[in-house]
């Protein structure tokens, strides 16, 4: 396999970079612009015939022309000869509608892995899938990385006494357990209920967390919703200090102010998506990077080893 080489979109050039100081090596050379008429123009500006070619772009908002950047950028480098490409995806939206669930609606996630493989995508590489089955959607190799190392050493590293593990839905439990062995903590879950207009109700707690310390773990924030009915239900039930620990920071409509007011002593997210502007407000969340993570994986890709190491859980029945 020749030359790897990293390059990014402008979804988060940071993280990119990030990964790329790991690799020791400075990112490729491409230049995205746009036409008069808005229309975007893709041109890498080196030679990358016969390479292993690694496009980083997560496709958080705005998704329309962030997926469409990263599908142009796969199609530059596939027409450039590109030996290999894998869309490095750090956060993979329009992953919500994963089946139908009712009449005449579309299976978005699915569409979207059609179209990375039409444009020509080699593999991919992604973290944290709001559905772990969207792997299935795709004909190519999928490396689906999960944050859990990175978020356990962090909290390992607070040494939190008397700690519960709550997943603030069913969805999450099997997740929610590995955190809870790996940090030698209780379990507890929340029935969550949707109750239409994007509103949710944390309606059942399992589990105990009178007197005990929180970590609450979930793939993703988005409206902030599900975190403040979670925060409160366990605050109502007894809970000491609540940390949250989320994936992807979408943070979008009323999230930050709902944190803000929510009785949250830290809320600890990854960069998979850059923070807006608007989350600046929150003295205590704090960002970890995955770029240590994504950077092993793309050199043991590049070198055809084994990635599953980094990214199965060791217990709870392999999450
Ligand atoms: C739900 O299935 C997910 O795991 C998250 O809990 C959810 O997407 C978070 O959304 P929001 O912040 O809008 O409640």
């Amino acid at each position: 396999m020749n030359a790897l080489k990293i390059f990014s979109g402008t979804a988060n050039r940071p993280l990119a970079e990030a990964i790329a100081a790991h690799l020791d090596t400075t990112l490729g050379d491409v230049t995205i612009t746009r036409f008069p008429d808005d229309e975007m123009l893709v041109k890498i500006n080196e030679d990358v015939r016969g390479r292993d070619i690694f496009i980083v772009q997560p496709t958080c908002r705005p998704q329309n022309d962030n997926l469409m950047e990263l599908l142009l950028c796969i199609d530059a480098a596939c027409r450039a000869s590109a030996e290999r490409i894998t869309a490095v995806i750090p956060y993979y939206g329009y992953a919500r509608q994963d089946r139908k669930d009712e009449g005449r609606v579309p299976i978005s996630a699915k569409l979207v892995a059609n179209m990375l493989e039409a444009a020509g995508a080699s593999r991919v590489l992604t973290v944290h899938l709001h559905a772990h089955q969207i792997q299935g959607f795709f004909d190519i190799p999928v490396d689906h990385l999960l944050p859990e190392p990175v978020f356990t050493e962090y909290y390992r590293g607070l040494d939190l006494k008397d700690l519960t593990v709550v997943s603030p839905d069913v969805g999450n439990v099997k997740m929610a357990r590995v955190y809870a062995e790996h940090l030698d903590g209780d379990l507890a879950i929340i029935d969550k209920e949707r109750v239409g207009g994007g509103e949710v109700r944390a309606a059942a707690l399992i589990g105990t967390v009178d007197g005990r310390n929180v970590l609450m773990v979930d793939d993703m924030i988005t409206s902030g919703g599900t975190i403040r009915q979670a925060v409160n239900l366990v605050k109502a039930r007894g809970a000491r200090d609540i940390y949250v620990a989320a994936t992807h920071p979408v943070l979008c409509g009323d999230a930050v102010r709902r944190l803000k007011e929510s009785p949250i002593k830290e809320v600890t997210v990854t960069d998979t998506i850059p923070l807006a502007p608007e989350a600046a407000a929150l003295e205590n969340l704090k960002q970890l990077s995955l770029a240590p993570l994504l950077g092993k994986a793309i050199k043991r890709i590049h070198k055809h080893e084994s990635v599953s190491e980094l990214f199965l859980p060791k217990t709870a029945s392999e999450a």
